[in-house]
């Protein structure tokens, strides 16, 4: 398994370039389904996640040519069943279901794996498809979807859920009639899916409220689509920039769909400063401690919480930290304290302390973002860091160790072999 090793303590300097979004492709892969044409992605990153959803369509029957960051899909000869053996590698698998049962009539899918943050349910997901007239059961581990035709229905989500929208949306535009989506999730990746889907030819309003309304057609056309910018990379680099101190212009940012990360790291004392398509990020102060609490978009996002909170390791005062969307998402915690962190957990918060400084050391990354931290963590230490299990980090990050070492830190990929 892959480890990186960083040697901390280097201020970076320079442009990095920011990916096409990993959360956005993922559901247009499985939006291919929804038409028999060939459809193109394009801006797709490279990242394993992105493997493992061709691999899926492939299993499945689909002409897949993966080459990031172009990918075309032609689903031809599908049989509708998702298997273990790929769901188990990532959650997001679980966004075939909608578009399988749309357009086929029935689907099997494993019930999904993926980062071990909270027991991450998909119950929103399948009272929705339940609701569009599907029949569901479950049988060894499998979720098991029938209708001849969906109905389009209103269904009301317990909770914002971004793939759960994802999953219905998709199901709805080739459902009968008119779907209303109420408490849906305003992610920039829900907006993003909109665009495709209207423009194979579903007649979707209100993406990016809490109102989602979708007219189903009878048949959707292929479409050809450039990914828009991974927010999330895009704040990882604005955060990595900020801890390492120096002068970094993050290029390609989608600046409105970060304003609430970009507003907390100016109340902390970083220097953001819009600069074409990218944003120019400076420390000249000592960082300040601020509060942050978790939220669906456009609240503080749940995917920067963990980096944020080496940000307030560094800081003057003490910083509570929050985490309301997902049980079980301070698994970079005892890491960092390993590394000289001052950290306490009181149940869903993080109450984090200035440390004196943190000490490279060697730490395992349990998760996507956790993983990041923890190479943040290693860009800010003393010494020598060793973050291993980087496949985390490789789910999500495109080719993370030569961006960062093209601003001047000191980073290497190892292979190791493990016991
Ligand atoms: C997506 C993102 C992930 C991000 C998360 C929250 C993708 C591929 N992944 O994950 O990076 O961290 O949004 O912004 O886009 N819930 C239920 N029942 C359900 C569905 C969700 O109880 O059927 C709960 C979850 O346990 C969680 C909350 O709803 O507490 C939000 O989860 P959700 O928005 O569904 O996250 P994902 O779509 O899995």
């Amino acid at each position: 398994m892959d480890g990186i090793r960083i040697r901390g303590g280097k201020p970076l300097a320079g442009r990095v370039r920011i990916s096409g979004s990993k959360n956005a492709a993922l559901p247009i892969l499985c939006a291919t389904l929804l038409s028999d044409g060939e459809s193109q992605l394009r801006n797709v990153p490279d990242l394993r996640d992105i493997g493992t959803t061709a691999q899926l369509l492939e299993t499945m029957g689909c002409t897949v040519h993966c080459a990031p960051p172009v990918v075309r899909v032609k689903p031809n000869n599908v049989t509708p069943e998702a298997p273990y053996e790929l769901v188990k590698q990532m959650r997001a698998s679980v966004l075939v279901l909608g578009p399988l049962v749309a357009r086929f009539g029935r689907a099997k899918v494993s019930l999904p794996g993926g980062c071990q943050i909270g027991s991450r349910p998909i119950d929103q997901h399948l009272k929705g498809l339940e609701a569009l007239g599907a029949t569901i059961r479950t049988d060894h581990g499998y979720v098991l979807a029938e209708a001849p035709r969906l109905r389009g229905a209103e269904i009301v989500f317990d909770m914002p859920t971004v793939t759960g929208t994802e999953n219905l949306m998709m199901a709805a535009a080739l459902a009968k009639g008119r779907t209303t989506l109420v408490n849906s999730a305003r992610e920039p990746e829900i907006v993003e899916l909109a665009r495709v889907l209207n423009k194979m030819g579903a007649k979707v309003r209100g993406a990016g409220t809490g109102v989602i309304e979708i007219e189903g057609q009878d048949e959707l056309a292929p479409f050809d689509h450039a990914i828009i910018p991974d927010r999330i990379e895009a704040g990882t680099y604005l955060v990595a920039a900020a801890a390492a101190g120096g002068d970094v212009l993050v290029e390609n940012v989608p600046v409105e769909d970060l304003e609430t990360l970009i507003a907390k790291m100016r109340a902390a004392g970083v220097t953001l400063e819009p600069d074409g398509s990218g944003v120019r990020v400076v420390r000249f102060n000592p960082l300040r401690s601020v509060d942050v609490t978790t939220a669906p978009h456009p609240g503080f996002p749940t995917d920067m919480q963990a980096q944020f909170m080496v940000l307030m390791c560094l800081a003057q005062g003490t910083s509570q930290i929050s985490e309301a969307v997902f049980e079980n998402r301070f698994m970079h915690v005892p890491e960092l304290i390993r590394m000289g962190a001052s950290i306490d957990i009181h149940g869903h918060t993080a109450h984090v302390r200035q440390a004196k400084r943190l000490d490279g050391t060697e730490v395992m990354a349990t998760d996507l973002r956790a993983s990041a931290s923890l190479v943040i963590a290693g860009l800010v230490a003393e010494g020598e860091t060793l973050v291993r299990r980087v496949y985390h980090l490789d789910r999500g990050y495109e080719r993370m160790e030569a961006k960062l070492e093209a601003l001047g830190a000191s980073v290497a990929r190892e292979h190791h072999v493990e016991g």
